[in-house]
Formats: C-alpha cells, structure tokens, sequence
C-alpha cells in the first residue's frame, strides 16, 4: 500500500503559538485527511523544537527552566490542536529519550562517512534565527529576518563537509522537480546552492541546553541538526523498534512531505537532505514552503507585536470557520494578509450564506416534502455533470496542494447546485404536485449534490462535512474515495437535527465592541499601561490583582433584541446594581438565570454589544470544542458584592 507521511515544523517554545503556527499544522492536517480518503496509509507528525539558546535565554529571562517552560508551552499547543480537530498521530518533543537516541544514531552515521571536523567558527550569530550570517547577509549590524542585531562568536565547532554535498543537491533539484515547491523555491534553493556552499558548524560549546554532541565533550548538538532529525527519529530512526521508520521514511513507494514556512527553507532542502545523504538515508520527496501571513505587510510574529490569536474567533465561530478561511484564503505559497473584516466577510458570504443557507434550505424542503431524505433517486440530471467537473477539479487542485482552488471547485458547485434548485422551484411543484416523483427526483438530485458537497469539505472542515452529512440522513463517517461516487445518499432515510451551520454575524454590531473584546487581534502591549506576560501566558499576582472580581446575584434577564447569544442581566453587585450583557443564550433561558450568583469581572471597561451597553462580564467556563457557555456559580448564601481573589 502506498504510505503518506506529512511533518509540520517542529514550533519554538519560546513563543505561545499564533495564527502562523496553526497555519502550518491545519495545512498539514487537510493534506493527510486528503491523502487517507484516498486510501493511502498516512501518519501525521508535529512537535516542538525545545534546545538552544533562544529557549535557553527565554527561560533565563524567566527565571524558570528551560524544560519548565516547555512543558507549558506544549500544553498550550496541545490544546490548541485539540481545539482546532488536528489530527497529529504523534508529537514529538526534542527534549524526549527516543529522539536524543536517534540523533546520536544519525550523527554516529555522519561521522563514519568521514564528514565531521573540528575548526574554529567565528562569525555573525541570530540567536531568533538560532544561525549564523555573514557580514555582507546583514542589514544594518541586524539580522534579516528578525531584525535583531546580530551577536559576533568565535569558538571551536565540529563541522559538517556540507560544501561536498552540493553537485549531489544540484542534481536532487533537477531530477526530483517535486523536491522542493512551490517552483520559485526551488529556484532560490538552486541558486543558493550554486553560489557555493560553505561547510557547516554543527555543534556549540557556548550553550548547555541541548544535546551532548557525541565523541566530544563539552559539545552540544547545533539545535538545527537536533530539531531536523525530529522528522525521523519520531517514526524509531535508531531505536529497536524502527518499524514505523521503514515503513513511512524507507519504503520506495511511500511519499514523506515536509510543509514548513519559506523563512526555514533553507535548513529543510540544503542542510537537512545533505546530512540524510551523509548519513545513507533517503532524503524527502518534497519540502514545500508557504508564505506568510501579513498584517500591515510584516510577517505576523512575537518579535514584531502584531500576533493574531486564534483563541478569540474559534471560540466564537468554531474551529471549521478558522480552518476555511486560513486554507481558502491563502493562495497556497504566496503571503496573504490577515484581518477580522476579511475574515466575517468570507465567515458571512461563503459560510453563513452559500454553505450554511445551502444545506438548510435543501434539508428543510426533504423534510417538508417527505420528513426524510427524498425516495427516489435520478441519474438524469445536470447537478451529475456539474459533480463530475467539480470532483475533477478539486482532485487536480488538491495533489497541486492548490488548497485554495480545491475550495473555489467546491463553491463552484454549491452554487450550480443552488441554480438547480432555484430553476427547478421544487416548493411550487410541493404545492401543486405533493409528494410526487419529479419532486422527489429533484430533491434527491440537490441532496446527493450537497452530500457530495460534505465529503469533498471533510480534509478541510471535518466536523461541518459530518454536521452536513447527518442533516442530510447520509453516513456520518469517515469519508472515503468510493464516497465520491454520485447515488451513494441513501432514498428515505431520517435526517438529523435541523440546525444552522453557520450563523450569520451581524459584521456593524461586531466591530462596534469597545474593548477589543472578541477581537483576534492582540494590540501591541504598551508597557506603561499593560505589563507584558511572559512567554507563556504567565502574569505576576500583582497584575491578576488588578482585575477585581465580585459576585452578583442576577435580579433579571431578558434576550438582546436581532440576537441568538446575547442575554442582558440586571445584576445586584450589593453596592449597586449592574447592566451585564452575556453571549449564553444558547445554553440559558434569561428566567433561568434569575436568582444566580454570578462572579462578575467589575473593573472592565463598558462596552457595546449590539448596541446595548455592558458594564462588567460574567464568568463562565468554556466547554467542548463549540465553547458551550457555564456559568460560575457561588454558593446561595454569599452575599453580593463579595470580593473573588
Ligand atoms: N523551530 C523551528 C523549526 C524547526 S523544524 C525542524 C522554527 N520554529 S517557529 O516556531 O519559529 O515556527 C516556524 C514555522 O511557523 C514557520 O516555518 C511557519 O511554518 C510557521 N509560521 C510562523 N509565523 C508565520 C506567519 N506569520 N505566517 C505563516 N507561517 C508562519 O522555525
């Protein structure tokens, strides 16, 4: 059987993740959900990269220890995965046991191939970047990438006989043009490489926290070596159980696909296949780099100050909203800019209203008509040909890894689909006709349409494309090649619980919100006003102290007017009586909430939302991947106005 094996970069720890980290794994997420519909064998790895200096310094500046920061930091992604239905088979850490052996084992290799030596290294070292320049690749004194300037180093190294490896590199570019994509990087690399490689210090005497370089002591492994190997000694490269390694990394018909940011092609596709090389073992079939996401056109990141978290809109829209707009908007290697507006825009056109209002609407008339799906099925109609056109196209997008045009096929059809049934008027034939044949014909032709929709949006949105498929009264599983073939929605089975995929969001009532609340944006901290956290999310007492919390007891409540989440409560704070507007609808009716003690946030700034004001925030506990709303409740016999600390 054919093997697929897909990596994400391993992530620095040093940094809480961003939009730009997440980006990376949902793409790598949609690839090996794509490559297992097709019936290939998949494994899926991610992980952390927790050596050298960078992670090193952030601790220090942390006072805590290295390894203590990232084992905060992994929970954080480990959450954040959760909540974003990644579906990693591994995760790697290179602080672990497994893959210190199987960098020894690789290193072992490379030195008996007679490539290692030691020199003295002087030059320009990025500690951001964990690498070093050359006079001439800095600007200003400064880093290029970081724009931090660049400290000089001088120590003794072992180095790696990377410039023996460059005519074999050269020759890799030419005769595996799926090396490394998209087609302009694999230009820049050939170039890069043939203005002459210079060989490569691999190991550092001036940092403790890393590997210990075998055979040298004092020695610790160059943290690029360290975290490239992840990719292999995650599957048991060196151990006594290195099934996995040769099944996913060995086996000539198996594909191994690193997806990385353009910034660390370079590592990936020069150094990374030249120590494989050295080593004797197979390098990968492609290394593909994506862009960047911008805003204000700098590349999003911690060291610029314009972070987009992902928290704020999954919490509010759910994961599959972030998931499409991040691979739809995005033309698959080019940069693109990330914005709220661009984000409700598409969240409001493509999702609430072509999507949402698509499946409703089909769903809705199966069930007025027959109370299940439609009776008969019709393989004499256009919405086949339009599947078929659409089927075709999203195939040659997604082995293209053209993600964004897979999406545009998908859209395409959904809206031939929405033609078909607007031309075809099935309510007025339900008035005239009943239930007849040609009814049913037409509703099974748009149903079929629209299941055929959810099984070509599994990769990318896979709890939505189940949602759908239980509307519709069609398998909720996981999808597979043979379920791309028209006529497999089953005749007359019950459907699922009507319920809106994807609410539509009120855009003016969202960007009227004081405060930012619900905004991705993290504002650049100013440090007069807001102290910085540290790396981790961490926060002094002193800062938690400046939040004051107090209990309320809810004297009423009613629902915001044009609103499914909002409820407004009148709130007894003991010493005065408080307007709170809450997004809990979903989950309480307002009488419910008469009587609650509530702990209220009280020192927050007043907002608006939809228009109606809101002095403080209720508290309450975010559950499952929907962030289903529970409210903190204090005992009855609390007073209002009751200090929290
Ligand atoms: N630890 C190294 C990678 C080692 S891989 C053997 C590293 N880590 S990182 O935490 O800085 O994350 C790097 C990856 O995150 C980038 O290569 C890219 O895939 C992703 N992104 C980080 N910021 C990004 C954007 N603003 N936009 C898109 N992706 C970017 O480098």
């Amino acid at each position: 059987m054919k093997t697929f094996y897909a990596t994400t970069p391993i992530y620095y720890v040093n940094d809480l993740p961003h939009i730009g980290h997440i980006y990376s794994t949902v793409v790598t997420d949609v690839l090996t959900r794509y490559h297992r519909l097709l019936g290939q064998k998949t494994w899926f790895l991610t992980g952390t990269d927790e050596h050298g200096q960078k992670i090193e310094r952030a601790a220090a500046a942390q006072g805590t220890k290295p390894i203590e920061l990232a084992n905060r930091v992994v929970l954080r992604y480990r959450e954040l995965y959760r909540r974003f239905g990644i579906a990693n088979d591994d995760f790697i850490r290179t602080t672990e046991p497994r893959h210190r052996r199987g960098v020894e084992e690789l290193i072992r290799r490379i030195e008996a191939a007679g490539d290692l030596y030691l020199a003295r290294h002087e030059g320009w070292y990025c500690a951001s970047c964990e690498t070093f320049y050359t006079e001439k690749e800095l600007v200003d004194g400064k880093c290029p990438i970081h724009g931090e300037p660049a400290a000089w180093q001088s120590e003794e190294n072992v180095f790696f006989r990377l410039s023996k490896y460059a005519g074999r590199l050269l020759e890799i570019y030419r005769r595996q043009p799926d090396f490394v994509r998209p087609d302009s990087r694999r230009a820049e690399v050939t170039s890069f490489v043939e203005a002459g490689l210079k060989d490569l210090s691999v190991s550092r005497t001036n940092v403790k926290w890393g590997i210990p370089f075998p055979g040298r002591p004092g020695h610790v492994v160059y943290v690029w070596l360290d975290a490239l190997s992840n990719y292999i000694t995650a599957l048991g490269f060196g151990s006594d159980d290195d099934r996995r390694y040769r099944e996913f990394w060995e086996s000539s018909e198996g594909r191994r696909v690193h997806i990385i940011g353009k910034d660390i092609l370079r590592f990936h596709a020069v150094y990374w296949p030249a120590f494989l090389m050295s080593a004797g073992v197979p390098v990968p079939t492609t290394v593909w780099a994506h862009g960047w996401w911008l805003r204000d056109e700098k590349k999003v990141s911690k060291s610029v100050g314009n972070v987009v978290q992902p928290d704020a809109l999954v919490a509010e829209f759910g994961p599959d909203a972030l998931r499409y707009f991040l691979m739809r908007e995005m033309a698959f290697g080019q940069d693109a800019a990330f914005s709220d507006q661009a984000f409700l825009e598409r969240y409001n056109a493509d999702l609430a209203n072509d999507l949402g209002n698509t499946v409703s609407r089909v769903a809705a008339l199966c069930r007025q008509a027959f109370g299940s799906s439609p009776p008969e099925s019709c393989d004499d109609n256009e919405v086949i040909p339009a599947w078929e056109r659409a089927r075709d196209s999203w195939r040659t997008a997604m082995d293209e890894y053209a993600f964004h045009r897979g999406l545009e096929a998908i859209w395409r059809f959904l809206s031939e689909i929405n033609g078909f049934v607007v031309s075809r008027e099935p309510w007025k034939i339900l008035k005239e006709e009943g239930r007849s044949g040609r009814l049913s014909r037409i509703l099974y032709a748009s149903a079929e349409g629209v299941r055929l929709v959810a099984a070509l949006l599994s990769p990318f949105m896979p709890t939505t494309s189940r949602k759908i498929c239980a509307a519709l009264g069609a398998p909720v599983k996981d999808v597979a090649l043979d379920d791309l073939e028209w006529g497999r929605l089953p005749t007359g089975a019950p459907l699922g619980a009507a319920e809106a995929l994807f609410p539509r969001v009120d855009t003016a009532a969202y960007f009227s919100m004081e405060g930012g609340r619900t905004m991705s944006t993290e504002k650049p901290a100013s440090p007069a006003t807001t102290p910085a956290a540290d790396a981790d999310g961490r926060i002094s007492i002193q800062e938690f102290q400046r939040i004051r919390l107090v209990t309320g007891r809810v004297l009423e409540a009613d629902r915001v007017p044009r609103s499914n989440k909002l409820v407004r409560m009148q709130v007894d704070l003991g010493s005065e009586k408080r307007q709170v507007v809450a997004g809990i609808a979903n989950r309480y009716e307002p009488e419910a909430l008469v009587g609650k003690n509530v702990v209220i946030v009280a020192n927050l700034k007043p907002a608006k939302l939809m228009g109606v004001e809101s002095d403080g925030m209720v508290l309450a506990a975010t559950v499952g991947e929907a962030g289903e709303p529970s409210l903190l409740e204090v005992p009855a016999d609390v007073p209002p106005g009751s200090a929290v600390k």
